[in-house]
C-alpha cells in the first residue's frame, strides 16, 4: 500500500513538474524570443522602444515595450512569477519522494557509510550552499564579467560533483547538480528578479525615476536564468539513461553536458542578437557531442572461449537472487513491494524477452541491482553477458 501511494505521489508531483516547467521555461523562451525581435526602428511611439506584430492561434496579436514605464500602471499586470516558485516546490517534492523517501535505494552509494538523514541533510546543504557562492559572484565586481561567472560556475558544477560522487549514486549525483542549479535559477526569480520589478513598479506608481543599477540587476540574472535553462533540462532527461552516467566519470561528463548546452543556448543567442561567431559556437558544440558519442560506444562484449557455454539453468538461479527479489509479481524485497517499473523477471520467457535491457542494466553498465542491493558478483555479471551474447 506505501510503495502505492509513494507511486501516486511520485507521478501526480512529476506531471505537476512537468507543467510548471513548461509554463515557466516556455514563458522565459518566449520573452528572450520577443526581446532579440522587437521591431525597434525609427518612428515609434512615444516613450516605446519597440513593437512586435504577430499571428498565432487564429489572432493578430500587437505588442509594445515600453522604455521605463507606462504612465499609469495598468490594473492587470502578469508577474511570471508562480510558474517558477511551482516549480521548484515541485520539483523538490520530487527529490523527496524519489530520493529523500528512499535514500538508501536511490540516494546513497552502495557501500558508503553515510546514514540517510546524513545524505538528505548533505543534499539539501548543496542546494543553499549553491546558491550562497553564486549570489556573491554576482553581487560582486565579477559580475560584469559574465565568461569569468560561466568559468566559475562550471568548476562549482565540476567540484560538487567530485564531491558527492563519495556518497551518492551517479544517478543522484545528476539530479543533484540538477536540483542545485534549478534552485539557483527560481531563487534568482525570488530573491532579485522579483525585487527589481517592485522597484520598477514603484517607481511608475511614484513617477520616479529608475536606476539603472536596478534593471542591470534583474537583467543579469534573468540572462544567466536563460543559460541555466538547456544543462538543467538536459541533466534531469539524461539522468533516466545509464549509459550517461556510468559511461565516463559523472562529474567529467556533466562538465560536457553543461558546456555543450550552455553553447547550444549562445549559439541561439548570438542568432537572436544578430551577432557573428555563430558557426563556430555550433561546431565546438557538435565536436564535444561527437567525442561523447563515440567514447560512450558500448565495447564489443568479449565471449571467454575458455569458459563453457552458459545455460538457462547456471543464468536463472543469478536472477532470482539478484533481480526477482524486487522485479517478481511478488517482490521479497523490504522497500519494493511492487516491481519496479512493472518491470517482472518471474519466466523463462520474460527473462528472454528482456535480455537487451538486461545487458544493458547489468553488464553494459552495473546499474542494476539498485546500488547491488542483492550483492551481485562480477563472475555473476560475466556469466549473465556470456549467456546473452549466447543468445544473439
Ligand atoms: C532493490 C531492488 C532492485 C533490484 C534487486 C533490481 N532492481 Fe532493477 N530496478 C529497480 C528500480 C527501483 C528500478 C526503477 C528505477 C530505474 O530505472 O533505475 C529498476 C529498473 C530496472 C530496469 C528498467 C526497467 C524499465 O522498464 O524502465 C531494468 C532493465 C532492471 N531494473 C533490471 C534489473 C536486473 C537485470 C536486476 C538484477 C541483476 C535488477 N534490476 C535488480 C530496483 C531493483
Amino acid at each position: 500500500m506505501e510503495t502505492y501511494i509513494v507511486d501516486w505521489l511520485n507521478t501526480m508531483i512529476r506531471f505537476a513538474h512537468f507543467i510548471t516547467g513548461i509554463a515557466w521555461i516556455g514563458a522565459s523562451f518566449y520573452f528572450n524570443w520577443l526581446e532579440n525581435n522587437l521591431n525597434r526602428s525609427e518612428g515609434q511611439k512615444d516613450g516605446i522602444s519597440g513593437h512586435l506584430w504577430a499571428v498565432h492561434g487564429g489572432g493578430f496579436y500587437y505588442l509594445e515595450k515600453y522604455k521605463t514605464y507606462p504612465d499609469k500602471l495598468p490594473e492587470h499586470l502578469h508577474w511570471f512569477k508562480w510558474e517558477a516558485y511551482f516549480t521548484l516546490i515541485t520539483g523538490f517534492g520530487l527529490l523527496c519522494v524519489v530520493y529523500y523517501y528512499n535514500a538508501t535505494s536511490f540516494l546513497l552509494k552502495a557501500g558508503t557509510s553515510l546514514s540517510a538523514t546524513s545524505g538528505i541533510l548533505m543534499s539539501l546543504a548543496g542546494l543553499v550552499i549553491a546558491w550562497l557562492i553564486y549570489d556573491q559572484i554576482c553581487k560582486s565586481s565579477l559580475v560584469k564579467k559574465q565568461n569569468i561567472v560561466a568559468f566559475i560556475m562550471l568548476i562549482l558544477v565540476f567540484i560538487s560533483a567530485l564531491f558527492y560522487q563519495q556518497f551518492f549514486t551517479p544517478r543522484a549525483v545528476f539530479y543533484q547538480i540538477g536540483a542545485m542549479i534549478g534552485t539557483i535559477m527560481v531563487f534568482n526569480v525570488f530573491f532579485v528578479i522579483m525585487p527589481s520589478q517592485r522597484e520598477l513598479v514603484k517607481a511608475c506608481v511614484d513617477k520616479t525615476k529608475v536606476g539603472e543599477e536596478v534593471g542591470f540587476r534583474g537583467y543579469i540574472r534573468s540572462r544567466n536564468n536563460n543559460y541555466f535553462t538547456l544543462p538543467v533540462l538536459f541533466i534531469m532527461l539524461s539522468a533516466h539513461f545509464p549509459m550517461f552516467y556510468t559511461g565516463v566519470n559523472p562529474a567529467i561528463m556533466l562538465v560536457l553536458v553543461f558546456i555543450t548546452t550552455v553553447l547550444i543556448r549562445h549559439y541561439f543567442n548570438l542568432r537572436g542578437e544578430g551577432k557573428g561567431g555563430k558557426t563556430i559556437t555550433l561546431v565546438v558544440a557538435g565536436v564535444i557531442t561527437l567525442a561523447v558519442f563515440i567514447t560512450l560506444i558500448p565495447s564489443k562484449p568479449k565471449i571467454d572461449v575458455n569458459s563453457q557455454i552458459v545455460t538457462f539453468e547456471q543464468i536463472k538461479p543469478i536472477i532470482e537472487n539478484r533481480c526477482a527479489t524486487c522485479h517478481s509479481k511478488n517482490p521479497t524485497d523490504d522497500t519494493f513491494t511492487i516491481a519496479p517499473s512493472g518491470f517482472i523477471l518471474d519466466t523463462k520467457e520474460q527473462i528472454i524477452n528482456a535480455k537487451d535491457v538486461i545487458y544493458s542494466r547489468t553488464v553494459a553498465t552495473d546499474s542494476m541491482p539498485l546500488s547491488n542491493k542483492t550483492n551481485m558478483t562480477k563472475e555473476e555479471r560475466d556469466m549473465l553477458g556470456n549467456y546473452i551474447i549466447s543468445l544473439r
